[in-house]
C-alpha cells in the first residue's frame, strides 16, 4: 500500500493500525490493556510510571495555575524553561546551546518528532530508523509520504550491524531518526554506532533526529547525546521531554535543541501544530531540570532495581531476558518454547498468568513481523512490590509457553 492511500490511512498503516480491510483496528496496546483490566492482571504492557514525580515540582505547577499562568505561553516556550534546557545540556553534556535560537519547547517529544519530520521531508525522500522502532515514527513517516527504511537490531545485544546501517543510508535519505536509549529494546547504542550515523549523515547530506527521552534512565552507563560527538551537533535535532526523566508523562512538555537553522525550521512547523503549550508546567519543568544530581541518580537506580528484579523473576522461570542498559523496558526471549508467537502469548497472559506484556512485533514493519515474533516487551517502571508480585506470577508463564 502506498501513495494512493489517504494521509490518515498512510499514518495508520505505518503504525500497523490498519486491519486487512483497510480499516483502523484496535491497537494491541488497547487490546492488551482491556484484557489486563478484565482479568485484573498486572499491566506491564504500557510504559508509564506508577509513582508520582517530585512533589515540590508538582507544587510549582499548582502555584503557577493559581497565580495566572493560564494563557498562551510563548510559541518557543518560556524564556525560563529554554534557559533551563540550555543549562541542562551544558551541565550534563558540555553542550553550549543558545536559549533564544537553539531551543524550542514542544507538546511532548511526540510533537517535536512530528514537526522535525514535517519540516524536512518531501514525498519520496527516505527516512532511516532502527527496527523495532517507537510507533509514532512510522505513523508520521507514513503521513509525509516518505519511504521508511529500517535497519534491524539483532538480539541478544540489539545493536545494529554497521554494514546494514551503511547500506540503508543513501543520497535519497533525508533524515536518520534514532532513539537512544532505545524503546522498545532497552539498548543503549555504542559510540561506534553513533559515530557511524554522523559519518553517514555527512556523507549523504542528511539530518539526524535523535530522540533521547530516556537520557537519564541508563543503568551503569552514561548517556552520550549524538550531538556531543565530533561532527554531530551541526546536523542533529536532539529531542527530549519531562515525561520520562521526572515521571510526568501526562504533562507533555518536550523540547528540541540543535543548530539555529534546524530549530528555526522545526519551530516554524510547530507553531501551526499546537502553537504553544503548558504555561503552568513550564516553570515546574525548568525547576526539575535543575534538580541535584542525586535526584537523577536515585531515580535511575530505582528503575535499575526494577529491571533487575523483573529480569531475575523471568530468568528464575527459565525465560531468557535481554537485560536492558536503559529505558523503562526489557525484552524476554520466548523463541525456545513450543508456543513462541508473542502476539498469541500476550493475548493469553492476562488471564492465564495474571501479567500483561506487549509483543515486540508491534514495533516493526508488517513484512518483518516474523523476525521478531518470539519476543515480549515488559515495562518495569513500576513500584518494587508490583514488580515482585509480577515476578511471582510469571513463574507460571513457562506452563503457557510449553502447552
Ligand atoms: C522513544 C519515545 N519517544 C517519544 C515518546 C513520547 O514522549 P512524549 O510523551 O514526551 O511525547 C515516548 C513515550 O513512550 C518514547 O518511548
Amino acid at each position: 500500500m502506498g501513495i494512493s492511500m489517504t494521509p490518515w490511512q498512510r499514518t495508520a498503516h505505518g503504525a500497523n493500525l490498519l486491519d486487512t480491510t483497510g480499516q483502523p483496528g484496535v491497537t494491541i496496546f488497547e487490546e492488551i490493556t482491556a484484557l489486563a483490566n478484565e482479568h485484573q492482571a498486572i499491566n506491564l504492557g504500557q510504559g508509564f510510571p506508577d509513582t508520582e514525580g517530585p512533589e515540590e515540582i508538582r507544587q510549582i505547577a499548582v502555584d503557577a495555575i493559581l497565580s495566572g499562568a493560564n494563557q498562551y505561553a510563548p510559541g518557543s516556550g518560556t524564556r525560563q524553561l529554554r534557559e533551563a534546557i540550555s543549562e541542562h545540556q551544558e551541565r550534563f553534556y558540555s553542550l553550549k546551546i543558545d536559549p533564544v535560537s537553539e531551543v524550542v519547547v514542544s507538546t511532548g517529544a511526540t510533537e517535536a518528532i512530528a514537526a522535525a519530520l514535517l519540516a524536512f521531508i518531501e514525498p519520496d525522500d527516505e527516512v532511516v530508523t532502527f527496527e523495532p522502532f517507537y510507533d509514532s515514527y512510522a505513523a508520521m513517516i507514513g503521513l509525509t509520504e516518505a519511504k521508511h527504511k529500517v535497519v534491524p537490531l539483532h538480539a541478544p545485544t540489539f545493536e545494529p550491524d554497521l554494514d546494514q546501517l551503511r547500506s540503508a543510508v543513501s543520497d535519497q535519505t533525508r533524515i536518520i531518526l534514532i532513539n537512544n536509549p532505545h524503546n522498545p529494546t532497552g539498548a543503549v547504542f555504542s559510540t561506534d554506532v553513533l559515530n557511524e550515523v554522523i559519518a553517514l549523515a555527512h556523507k549523504h547530506d542528511c539530518i539526524i533526529v535523535s530522540d533521547e527521552v530516556y537520557e537519564h534512565l541508563t543503568f551503569g552507563t552514561k548517556h552520550t547525546p549524538i550531538a556531543s560527538l565530533p561532527g554531530g551537533f551541526e546536523r542533529t535535532i536532539t529531542i527530549s521531554s519531562a515525561g520520562k526523566s521526572f515521571s510526568f508523562t501526562g504533562w507533555k512538555v518536550g523540547w528540541a535543541t540543535g543548530p539555529k537553522d534546524l530549530i528555526t525550521a522545526l519551530r516554524t512547523v510547530k507553531q501551526f501544530l499546537t502553537y504553544s503549550s503548558g504555561p503552568a508546567f513550564q516553570p515546574a519543568v525548568a525547576q526539575a531540570l535543575r534538580l541535584p544530581d542525586t535526584f537523577f541518580q536515585k531515580f535511575a537506580g530505582s528503575l535499575e532495581e526494577g529491571a533487575k528484579s523483573l529480569s531475575a523473576g523471568l530468568e528464575a522461570a527459565g525465560i531468557p531476558v535481554i537485560r536492558p542498559s536503559g529505558t523503562y523496558f526489557l525484552v524476554a526471549d520466548i523463541n525456545q518454547f513450543k508456543r513462541n508467537d508473542a502476539v498469541q502469548v500476550a493475548r493469553m497472559m492476562p488471564e492465564q498468568v495474571g501479567v500483561a506484556a506487549i509483543p515486540l512485533s508491534v514495533f516493526v514493519q508488517p513484512e518483518n513481523v516474523r523476525h521478531y515474533q518470539g519476543f515480549l516487551r515488559f515495562a518495569f517502571c513500576k513500584q518494587p512490590q508490583v514488580i515482585s508480585a509480577a515476578a511471582k506470577k510469571l513463574q507460571q508463564l513457562p506452563e503457557v509457553l510449553n502447552r
